[in-house]
């Protein structure tokens, strides 16, 4: 039995959103239209700034019956593989203004403090890193290699959180948070603001209108700044769809119940910077009305996803994708081999699907071990 694309099916929830009303008046309104030109104008005048490939899986299309899926590849962004690079470092930078005398920080599960890292070291200030338990060594090694000090907190993401308030407030440290609470609130449009350069660039590499996003969310930054790049400046509204965790799903959760809605974290996915268990507050005013359905998917296909996407199996390209980039094959995977979803979703002949391919070998021992444990199924059989 060889491998093929209808092996990579298993989903665990799949909803529609009741309250589903696209405004880009209300979008825009969230994230506005200032905001978002200026990071795009800041963020391509940096030095080696280049938008990142949009590949096309010719491949996956023909045989899914699909007109293009195309795949925004972002291990390529400026160095640091992941489109986190766009959001916190854009933070940093907004947020020193020019200043050499503050000092920024952040608590991360890894991504987003390697930007700010990054950021910081781009404007030349100091960078205090907060950690939990759960982030590997190698995660931390590449901040303090950016120039960061990272200090590793008992407990969880939301301990670090607390420690890293707590020393910010006693040292007037400037924290530079990717996650909204009630008063803390401008610093998370700005990576969002950030994360939106990605359609700016996607608006001018290809003239197909696109049909479907699928999306993956933590705390639903990443989608929502998509969604505000999306009201901003595509001329068509394509359906979106969103992309988590099967135990770590709180933006299904949240759309199904029509309010935010949390999820107790039983059990960590492989997809560690989609584990998150509550919706951010900003993010939550844009997805609310503007997804259109949730999936939510299990780890169990992760590894083979990885494996195809280096091989090259679904285009022309071997494609180095994280574990929270799979999530992007799996659900278009997914949605065309049930055709419940498939008839739901509306995907036939004319669909010009878009998928994230949010990071690259970011973590690079996870990574090679999912392309070994994937490889070894492509071999099997
Ligand atoms: C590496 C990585 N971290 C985190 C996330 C989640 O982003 P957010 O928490 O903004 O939803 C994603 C993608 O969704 C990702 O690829």
């Amino acid at each position: 039995m060889s491998i093929d694309y209808s092996h990579i099916n298993k989903f665990s929830s799949f909803i529609k959103n009741k309250n589903y009303l696209f405004s880009r008046e209300e979008i825009l309104s969230v994230l506005n239209k200032e905001t978002i030109d200026k990071a795009f104008k800041s963020l391509s005048g940096w030095e080696n700034y280049e938008p990142t490939p949009l590949l096309n899986l010719n491949k996956l299309s023909k045989d899914l019956g699909l007109k293009n899926i195309f795949y925004k590849d972002e291990s390529k962004r400026f160095g640091l593989k992941s489109f986190k690079a766009l959001g916190g470092a854009y933070a940093v930078a907004e947020v020193s203004a020019g200043r050499k005398d503050v000092v920024v920080a952040t608590a991360t599960a890894g991504n987003h403090g390697k930007s700010v890292a990054w950021g910081a070291k781009r404007v030349g200030i100091a960078c205090k890193i907060f950690i939990s338990e759960f982030v590997t060594e190698t995660r931390a090694d590449e901040m303090r290699k950016l120039g960061a000090e990272v200090t590793r907190v008992k407990g969880n993401y939301e301990n670090s959180l607390d420690e890293c308030i707590k020393q910010s407030k006693e040292n007037g440290w400037e924290i530079v948070q990717d996650v909204a609470w009630e008063d803390y609130q401008k610093v998370p449009k700005l990576t969002m603001a950030g994360y939106s350069v990605m359609i700016e660039e996607i608006s001018k590499q290809t003239d197909h209108y696109i049909t479907h996003i699928f999306l993956q969310a933590g705390v639903g930054g990443m989608a929502s700044g998509v969604i505000a790049g999306v009201a901003r400046y595509f001329r068509r509204i394509p359906k979106i769809i969103i992309v988590e965790p099967k135990n770590a799903d709180c933006v299904l959760k949240s759309i199904d119940a029509g309010k935010l809605t949390r999820v107790e974290i039983e059990k960590e996915s492989i997809m560690g910077g989609m584990s998150c268990g509550d919706v951010s507050l900003v993010p939550w005013q844009i997805l609310k009305n503007s997804v259109n359905n949730c999936m939510s998917i299990p780890d169990d296909d992760i590894p083979l996803s990885v494996a195809m996407l280096a091989k090259g199996y679904f285009g022309d390209d071997n494609i180095v994708a994280g574990e929270c980039s799979a999530p992007a094959l799996i659900s278009i995977n997914v949605s065309c081999n049930n055709e419940e979803i498939k008839k739901d979703l509306e995907l036939d002949m004319n669909s010009n699907v878009l998928l994230i391919g949010c990071e690259g070998d970011t973590d690079l021992k996870l990574y090679n071990e999912l392309l070994s444990k994937g490889s070894e199924q492509l071999s099997n059989g």
